[in-house]
């Protein structure tokens, strides 16, 4: 191979000697000589021939020379054909060079790509995996499902268990279904993240669509699969707790005394899946904004605890549900600042751009603080609950001082929280 480049390059180099070969003495007229209008008077053929062999080369060349100045060709037989090297005597670049500015501008640069929520994760998903799961996703319709048993009842919507009346191998009741009015719209999507970023965060989602009927209007009806029967909530109302977690958990009794050490280690493993779950939805940009243990699900089939009810949640990667001046919150676990970004914060402009900005924006609001507050209250609600002569001397303290407001939503509440949370 390298011996007939080298033969090649040898041929083209000579084929390009010979063009100026030609002509050694006469410059070409494209650098500056004057051409001389020849006498039009017919000359003999000596006088013809030695004409020629005067000025043929410098003829030849000038005629070759116009040619390659216009860009047309004459067949080979005519002009000499072929390529021409040209060889650079700059010194030769070795490709890439790493320098130590480059090196820390392109980790800064990727660092600011990856750092909290993810502009680059952002652009992916929005791109490649939102697009690639709507090609592949089961939908389903209205008359593919038999209501159960209700669920649940909120201020947004109703929750159902419910089976798929044709597929054969179901079973009874293995999908939970909400049908929503406000915020469904809000919820289809965030459930949809979070099963692309996270599934294992919260309740498995399954599918979303909008149902609209002459009677009751447009209604959203999203469905996730059936995770279990007991939220957080269920099970601290259980005089067992945390013991009645603690054989959830493990999926047995272990052989150690009751006590505080075994107390501790249960609550512990409750807040350590609660924080990661957390963990989870921050770092793809979702803030939850409604964390309380009705929120809570015990997962019967992984054996951990899911966070579920989304309709509440801000996507801060693109600014979906988020507005800059309005809050959604329940008043017993919100965080006493009551908004997740600084009022201040203009509204969210197009995805694309919110998304490449989002890092800024996160580390100046740190808005994951508000989710990380109701987890404490939990905490504290955990903890305290053997103690309930401490609780009721407060609600007594608050009884005598008037402070009914904060009296209510304790009540409402399972066990005290810190005054400074209720406003
Ligand atoms: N995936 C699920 N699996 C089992 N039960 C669920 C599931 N999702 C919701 N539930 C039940 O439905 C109740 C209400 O659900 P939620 O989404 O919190 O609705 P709401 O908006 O009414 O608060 C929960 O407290 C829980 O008991
Ligand atoms: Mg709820």
């Amino acid at each position: 191979m390298a011996t007939i480049a080298t033969r090649v390059v040898e041929g083209l180099g000579l084929g390009h000697a010979k063009l100026h070969a030609l002509s050694p003495k006469h410059p070409s007229p494209f650098l500056g000589k004057k051409l001389r209008s020849q006498s039009l008077s017919l000359p003999s053929k000596r006088a013809i021939s030695n004409l020629v062999c005067a000025a043929g080369g410098g003829f030849f060349n000038l005629v070759h020379d116009v040619f390659l100045g216009v860009g047309v060709g004459l067949p080979c037989t005519v002009m000499e054909c072929g390529d021409i090297i040209y060889r650079s005597t700059l010194p030769r670049s070795n490709g890439l060079t790493l320098t130590v500015p480059g090196a820390v501008l392109a980790l800064g640069a990727l660092s600011y790509l990856w750092a909290t929520p993810g502009v680059a994760p952002g652009f992916f998903d929005m791109f490649v995996l939102a697009f690639v799961e709507r090609l592949f996703r089961p939908s389903f319709k209205k008359e593919d499902f038999v209501l159960g048993k209700k669920l649940g009842e909120g201020a947004f919507g109703v929750v159902y268990r419910v089976s798929l009346a044709k597929k054969p191998g179901a079973k009874e009741g293995d999908l939970v279904l909400k049908k929503a009015t406000e915020y469904g719209a809000v919820e289809i999507w965030m459930n949809e993240r979070v099963r692309r970023a996270c599934a294992n965060s919260c309740a498995y989602f399954v599918y979303g669509f909008l149902e609209s009927s002459a009677k009751k209007g447009s209604e959203y009806w999203l469905l996730w699969r059936y995770e279990g029967e007991s939220t957080l909530t269920d099970l601290m109302l259980s005089k067992e707790f945390p013991y009645n977690v603690e054989s959830m958990i493990l999926g047995e009794v272990p052989d150690m005394p009751k006590g505080l050490e075994r107390e501790n280690k249960i609550i512990q493993t409750i807040m350590r899946q609660l924080l990661f779950a957390l963990d989870s939805l921050h770092s793809t940009g979702i803030v939850h904004r409604d964390i309380k243990p009705q929120n809570i699900l015990f997962s019967e089939g992984s054996r951990t605890f899911k966070i579920i009810d989304l309709g509440a949640a801000a996507d801060l990667r693109v600014g979906i549900n988020y507005i800059p001046k309005e809050f959604l919150l329940d008043p017993r676990y919100a965080a006493p600042e009551q908004y997740i970004m600084s009022t201040q914060t203009p509204s969210a402009p197009s995805a694309p751009v919110a998304t490449a900005l989002s890092p800024v924006l996160w580390q100046l609001n740190l808005p994951d603080r508000f989710d990380i507050y109701s987890a404490g209250l939990i905490f504290l609600q955990m903890v305290s609950k053997k103690y309930w002569y401490v609780a009721y001397c407060y609600y007594f303290y608050l009884f005598i001082f008037g402070k009914e407001t904060q009296l209510l939503n304790m009540i409402l509440g399972i066990l005290p929280r810190p005054a400074t949370s209720c406003t």
